[in-house]
């Protein structure tokens, strides 16, 4: 039995060596194939990040490029990765008998390095001499874009290289290499994406099945959090469980959920391996929705099933958006809150006072996948541009849709007061919005569906076991609360 000290340092979770050796060699190959024939890529996973001093550091997070393609769950290393030959080079240090006093053994930094099929190990302070040797041959580094002004500081104190140097080595070539291979999944990694989903669904049908009214925000999000790490896992990304989700992303805990009120939880689970899930239910407090609630999450049933069913491999996903956006623009004109042309509408983005938000993201090692290396290289590719239309402006993936990518599902319905105000004073859309019947709604909330699907070579499927959310089955499960 291990202690939780020396789980603290212990990697419990690793592929096969030869995984990564294969991910690095098709990473070395597409740089190749771009023109980029020799060089240094220098990769750095994520140090240890204090809160208010140095010793009370948040979580642990390891950089989700790093656990791609060296794996190691440990903080204070660095990569080199020699594109002319494809050697890697891991820097790093032992921990000393001081540091394990406080934190556990650990194991070796070479039989560390085995689990990733490399054997070229050195210390950290060895890094300076092979990049001066690099410079004197005239080679280029190559790095990805910094998300944490800290690992730029570290990696150019243990380089040498000054972090202007490093800003200017962020390549193209590297980033688009990367996206291209982590985008599109092993089935190993589909294998712990849906162990994701399978933790995300219990976590939310812990809370869809024991909230009360009376239960304050904290309590909500606690219970999540509990049935998360219940089965070791932690958050993929901070919980959302409130009775205003027409704030989209609303983190306050800060509420007493009473008869009547909607609570819209957005949480998902991160694995061992790191691997991400993102789940959205919204489900009355009381036993049932009322009849304004009812109309309104029937119609995101529709937006969702018809969303669904327009993905197919070689679509670009900016269309599965717009086939979102018109089946809630038809249905809203169905209750009377819309009018006019539903696609016009679509077409000229009336419809997004009410979605104003896109329909999905990549999900991977990052419930966001690979946004660090940018938002529109990951989701638009390099041909695509993003619109600059209210809503559509917020659509984080668009381009064409490929067998091995997993995506988040995740239409919405809200009634933001603020901007609907707005809207009605500024008169948008006239044609297309019936403010008059908007303000018997305004105050109903928001709501939202969200569930994690893989492109296949046919088709689509979602991801964890069957979930019914119809609102028959919210509100079975509901009575039995
Ligand atoms: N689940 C949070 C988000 O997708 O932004
Ligand atoms: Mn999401």
């Amino acid at each position: 039995m291990l202690t939780c000290q020396e789980l603290k340092h212990t990697i419990l979770f690793m592929f096969e060596p030869t995984v990564y050796q294969e991910r690095r060699s098709r990473l070395v190959e597409r740089l190749q194939r771009a023109g980029v024939t020799s060089g240094i890529v220098l990769f750095p996973s994520n140090g240890e990040s204090p809160i208010n001093y140095p010793d009370n550091c948040y979580p642990f997070r390891q950089d989700s490029n790093w656990l791609y393609f060296v794996g190691l769950n440990v903080p204070n290393m660095l990569l080199m990765l020699d594109v002319s030959d494809g050697k890697p080079t891991l820097f790093a240090d032992d921990i000393t008998m001081d540091d394990m006093i406080w934190t556990g053994p650990m194991e070796s930094v070479a039989d560390l390095a085995r689990k990733s099929g490399i054997t070229d190990v050195q210390p950290l302070g060895a890094a300076s001499s092979r990049v001066e040797v690099a410079i004197s041959r005239r080679e280029s580094f190559y790095c990805l874009p910094f998300y944490r002004a800290e690992t730029k500081e570290r990696l150019s104190l243990l380089s040498g290289l000054s972090p202007r140097q490093l800003e200017a080595s962020i390549s193209a070539e590297l980033v688009d290499a990367v996206i291209s291979i982590r985008e599109i999944k092993e089935p190993r990694e589909i294998a712990e994406l849906e162990k994701a989903v399978v933790v995300s669904e219990a976590m939310h049908q812990a809370l869809l099945k024991q909230i009360r009214p009376g239960w304050t925000g904290y309590e909500a999000a606690a219970l999540v959090q509990y049935e998360a790490q219940k089965h070791g896992c932690g958050l993929s990304f901070a919980t959302i469980a409130t009775n205003h989700g027409e704030t989209l992303h609303n983190h306050s805990y800060d509420y007493v959920a009473k008869d009547g009120d909607l609570v819209l939880l957005d949480a998902g689970a991160e694995v061992e391996s790191g691997y991400a899930g993102d789940l959205t239910t919204t489900f009355p407090v009381g036993k049932s929705f009322d009849s304004h609630q009812a109309q309104i999450y029937d119609l995101l049933c529709n937006v969702f099933l018809d969303a669904t069913s327009a993905l197919a491999p070689g679509k670009k996903f900016i269309d599965v958006h717009r086939a979102a956006c018109l089946s809630l623009a038809q249905g809203l004109k169905e209750i009377g809150i819309m009018k006019g042309d539903p696609s016009m509408a679509v077409e000229c983005g009336a419809h997004a006072l009410f979605f104003p938000h896109g329909l999905g993201h990549m999900i991977g090692l990052d419930v966001h996948d690979m946004e660090a290396l940018g938002e529109d290289r990951v989701g638009y590719g390099k041909t695509m541009h993003r619109s600059e239309q209210f809503g559509l402006s917020a659509l984080r993936l668009a381009k064409e849709l490929q067998p091995g990518m997993v995506h988040s599902m995740e239409p919405g319905i809200y009634f933001i007061p603020g901007l609907i105000e707005k809207w009605e004073r500024d008169n948008a859309f006239p044609e297309f919005i019936d403010y008059n019947e908007l303000r018997r709604w305004k105050d109903l909330g928001g709501m939202r569906m969200e569930e994690d699907w893989l492109m296949t070579p046919t088709g689509a499927r979602r991801l964890g076991p069957a979930f019914d959310k119809s609102r028959k089955a919210i509100e079975n499960w509901r009575s039995r609360a």
